[in-house]
């Protein structure tokens, strides 16, 4: 075996450790688009499934099925007929509706059965259970269109389903539910999975979708200068969601967005959008950094707020050690009260766990962070970068292009964040004039998009 081998693949192995850690005993619920298996890819993301739920996470799968329904209807010689953005289940849509659900059934419970020795599955023993967790309630007639068999969920089975997760089983659930009278309905995937992530007060709910994410600028043409938005806080998730038209489309913006809105307006702390078209999309987005497509996060558990003349006393407490071991520059407490409006504080139960200042230079469209700290108990948890990202939105919302940092010692934290160094010289003038040419402090840079 190469010795270059052992260099990238146990440090990228001891990388994913802390994300192991954290997810497991967590529960997911994983909605998968119909689309992503009539594009083949059923097998890859059955073998991430497994691999997720091999390192403790419980998973409830909700398979989509729109595509294999309007192919059995086609099939039928029917068209599909939608109206509000639904579909209308009469009685050949119903009977199609199930047709696909069943095959749809096997083919995914055949995906997790397999095992082939040198494949990802050699090994796994995955027990797919699906049952009558949903009871439905028919849409009925809205404006005057009779829905007919298409529902809505009115009741999720939590304790059914809880105990098919502890028992070490996947639940896996098709977008039907059963009234009391014993009549079936045809719900949306979205909606199943949403309502049972809320019922479970998942840790996750994860949509495997058409649309790779959300853009930083959602109404404007996808590119390089538009990327996905990795992180969108809840209320920011909400704005947007008000300003787009209701969808039409799975491939509109708001479509998945309003189901993750929903989700974590409902306690789930985090939903997320990501392309199945990716490889491994899941594997990228649970165990990596940065992820891959778009999570809506509730930022309410902690407060993230801007701070006031109260939190001085706080934020001297929280960086005064690393003043003291030269990891910050001594600031006094003159200097932090003049200036209480640049900073931005995480606060929980009345203790300051986090910190950061703007420092906005506005004639080089430019502004510095300083003081960023994270409380030594709360390191690794997602509050530095937290921080860094309201840091950016408030220099963003200022009209400002780029953040800069001065570091000696925490230059990889911000390389990992996409920032780039450069030479001091690169200063603002009115910076450079007070730049410590003795402390030797490095200069990186963040462009805003
Ligand atoms: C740097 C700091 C703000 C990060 O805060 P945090 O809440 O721990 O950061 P996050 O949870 O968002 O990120 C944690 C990640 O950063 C890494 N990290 C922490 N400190 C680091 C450092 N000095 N250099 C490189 N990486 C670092 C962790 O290993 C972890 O890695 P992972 O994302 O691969 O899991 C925090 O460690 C801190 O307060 N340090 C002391 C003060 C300081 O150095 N401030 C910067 C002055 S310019």
């Amino acid at each position: 075996m190469s010795t270059v081998f052992n260099f990238t693949f146990v440090p990228w192995f001891r990388s994913v450790a802390p994300y192991i850690h954290m997810h497991r005993g967590k529960t997911f619920v994983v909605g998968m688009a119909g689309e992503a298996i009539a594009a083949g890819k059923l097998q890859h993301i059955a073998q991430d499934l497994a691999l997720i739920q091999s390192m403790g996470v419980k998973v409830v799968l909700v398979h989509g099925f729109r595509p294999q329904v309007n192919e059995q209807l086609k099939a039928k010689g029917h068209a599909a007929k939608y109206s509000h953005g639904m579909r209308i289940t009469d009685e050949v849509a119903l009977d199609s509706a199930q047709e696909a659900a069943g095959q749809l059934r096997y083919e995914i419970e055949a995906a997790f059965s397999q095992g082939l020795p040198n494949t990802p599955m050699a090994g796994s023993t995955v027990r797919v259970i699906s049952g009558n967790f949903i009871t439905a309630r028919p849409v009925g007639v809205v404006d005057g269109v009779d829905f007919k068999h298409s529902g809505l969920v009115r009741k999720v089975d939590v304790g059914g389903i809880t105990r098919t997760l502890d028992f070490g089983a996947m639940v896996l659930l098709s977008p039907f539910g059963f009234s009391p009278t014993g009549e079936a309905f045809n719900l949306t995937m979205e909606e199943v999975a949403t309502s049972v992530a809320i019922a479970l007060q998942a840790d996750k709910l994860v949509f495997l979708s058409e649309i790779p994410g959300v853009r930083v600028k959602p109404l404007e043409p996808d590119g390089e200068d538009n990327p996905i938005d990795t992180e969108l806080p809840l209320a920011a998730a909400e704005q947007l969601l008000a300003s787009l038209p209701p969808p039409q489309n799975p491939t509109d913006t708001s479509f998945y967005l309003q189901h993750c809105v929903k989700a974590c307006k409902a306690g789930v702390e985090r939903s997320h959008i990501i392309p199945f078209a990716t490889d491994g999309s899941l594997l990228l987005e649970v165990y990596v950094h940065d992820g891959i497509g778009t999570m809506v996060i509730d930022e309410k558990l902690e407060e993230l707020r801007e701070a006031t003349a109260d939190d001085v006393g706080g934020i001297l407490q929280l960086i005064e050690p690393f003043e003291q071991d030269g990891t910050l520059v001594k600031r006094d407490r003159t200097e932090i009260e003049r200036d209480i409006a640049n900073y931005t504080i995480v606060e929980h139960d009345g203790v300051i766990f986090a910190c950061a200042a703007l420092y906005p230079y506005p004639e080089s469209k430019t502004g510095e962070m300083a003081a960023l700290t994270v409380s030594p108990q709360s390191q690794g948890q997602g509050d530095g970068e937290k921080v860094l990202k309201r840091v950016e939105q408030r220099a963003r919302a200022m009209g400002l292009d780029s953040i800069f940092v001065l570091t000696t010692r925490t230059m990889h934290w911000f390389l990992k964040r996409g920032f780039v160094q450069v030479d001091p010289d690169w200063l603002p003038e009115a910076r450079k004039r007070k730049y410590n040419w003795n402390r030797k402090s490095l200069v990186f840079v963040k462009k805003l998009n």
